[in-house]
């Protein structure tokens, strides 16, 4: 009987598709996935350290494996991702759980065979965090979970430095993949019936700046939508200071791209701006806000915002409020500051109590809520188009996205994972549409 693998991920997109590489390599070795971990013969953590909440949940779930372990001393427990790459972080692994068995880094992800083979060969922990980013690995066997959804990256690291960022620490340098690996991927995926590719970057619009390729991102962007086929193209994540109008005019010849750019502004106040190493400001922000609709009045934008960074006043946060109201957005994730060690943020005066924060992030979850609720109000009584993406046990219902990324639901005697459907919206309960379907397609 083949040995089962159980995968664990935190964090962000370009973590879930890490976790699809890490199950591709996982398969290559004979592997089969299990969903409960105590029919593992290896767990794997794939961990993320951008928010101090983010690594206690890795702690308690690895913590939690110590009885298993020991019931099952051939259990393999592996640790990688975000969190191992930290300065000291293995250290500290190593002394809380001494049972893990394997621990690596991002920069060294597609080592995880070797490592699991010379785990097996020997009694000792085989620990190999890569210090600095290598040439880029190519790896096309992942082992997807998202059908229709697939997620292609771009580029990996950042050389932003947010002074509350620990990104760039953990993920090295940006290097870009070059474009004839990505458009091979792309059509790859198309032509197994993807519905949706994803690309994916920390900073998506510095795509090709590293030297290493000459194909701008715009460039990339049209000849990836260029490519044949229904399928929806979407980008992740455009840094503010970056965004130019070369992309908006991809977007605009093409239908397949999106109409919705994720844009995270973290604050609307330029003092707090400045002091988050963001470079630009919240005029510059609105302006780009402004040609992006100047050129495509349909579209929308989301966004990421932090609250109770160092030196935030009451009248910091109010200016983040009102841009969020004059931004109007489709949907936004909110996030309270959290400290993170070597970055220059943790070293700044005037961090801020966390009643303050808690405050300052209810009443921001409630005008965002607020926003989205009057959003999906205006779908009543019209057609969406929504690629189905699962099914819903408990509402017994199909469920899937516009291309705004809103939710909707509907009742089908067939199973329509992968196509598009377009619904007649009947009913908008806070976030997510309910609907009749009025058409189908491939
Ligand atoms: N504290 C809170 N939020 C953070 N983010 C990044 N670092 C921190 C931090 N130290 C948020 C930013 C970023 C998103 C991915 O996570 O908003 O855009
Ligand atoms: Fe972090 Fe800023 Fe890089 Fe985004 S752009 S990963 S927030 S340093």
């Amino acid at each position: 009987m083949a040995e089962k693998y159980h995968i664990v991920t935190y964090g962000c997109q370009m973590n879930v598709h890490e976790s699809e590489k890490m199950a591709g390599i996982l398969h290559q070795m004979g592997y089969e996935e299990t969903a409960k971990k105590e029919d593992a013969d290896i767990i794997l953590f794939n961990t993320c350290c951008i928010r101090e909440n983010a690594e206690n949940h890795a702690f308690g779930n690895i913590g939690a494996l110590k009885k298993l372990k020991k019931q099952k001393p051939n259990l393999l427990i592996a640790v990688g991702g975000c969190m191992t790459q930290e300065k000291g972080k293995t250290d500290i692994l190593k002394k809380k759980f001494p049972f893990i068995d394997i621990m690596f880094g991002t920069l060294n992800l597609e080592e995880l065979g070797n490592l699991i083979a010379r785990k097996k060969a020997q009694k000792k922990k085989v620990i190999e965090i890569r210090e600095k980013e290598g040439e880029i690995v190519e790896f096309d066997d992942a082992y997807r979970t998202s059908y229709p959804n697939a997620w292609v990256n771009i580029m990996y690291g950042c050389n932003n430095f947010c002074s509350y960022c620990i990104v760039p620490y953990v993920r090295g340098r940006e290097r870009s993949r070059k474009p004839e690996h990505i458009l091979n991927e792309v059509k790859k995926l198309v032509a197994a019936g993807y519905k949706e590719i994803t690309l994916l970057g920390q900073n998506v619009n510095s795509y090709g700046t590293d030297g290493k390729v000459k194909t701008s991102f715009a460039q990339l962007l049209d000849e990836v939508a260029s490519i044949e086929g229904k399928f929806r193209v979407r980008f992740m994540t455009s840094h503010p200071k970056d965004f130019t109008e070369d992309v908006v005019k991809v977007m605009e010849k093409h239908r397949k791209i999106c109409r919705l750019v994720h844009l995270p502004v973290q604050s609307g106040s330029n003092a707090i701006l400045q002091a988050m190493n963001r470079r630009y400001t919240r005029e510059k922000y609105l302006d780009e806000i402004a040609m992006l609709k100047s050129r495509l009045p349909e579209a929308e934008v989301t966004t990421d915002i932090i609250v109770g960074f160092p030196g935030e006043t009451e009248e910091d946060y109010l200016q983040t409020e009102d841009l969020v109201k004059t931004v109007d957005y489709a949907s936004a994730f909110t996030f309270v500051y959290s400290k993170r060690q070597g970055t220059k943020a943790a070293e700044m005066d005037g961090q801020i109590p966390e009643d303050i924060q808690k405050d300052r992030i209810m009443r921001l979850v409630e005008l965002v809520n607020s926003l989205t609720r009057k959003k999906s109000e205006k779908y009543l009584g019209k057609s969406v188009e929504i690629l189905c993406e699962d099914y819903d046990e408990k509402k017994g219902l199909y469920l899937g996205r516009d291309e705004f990324g809103r939710m909707g639901y509907f009742k089908s005697e067939k199973n329509l994972i992968g196509k598009f459907v377009t619904l007649k919206i009947n009913k908008a309960n806070g976030i997510s549409l309910f609907g009749e379907i009025e058409r189908i397609e491939d």
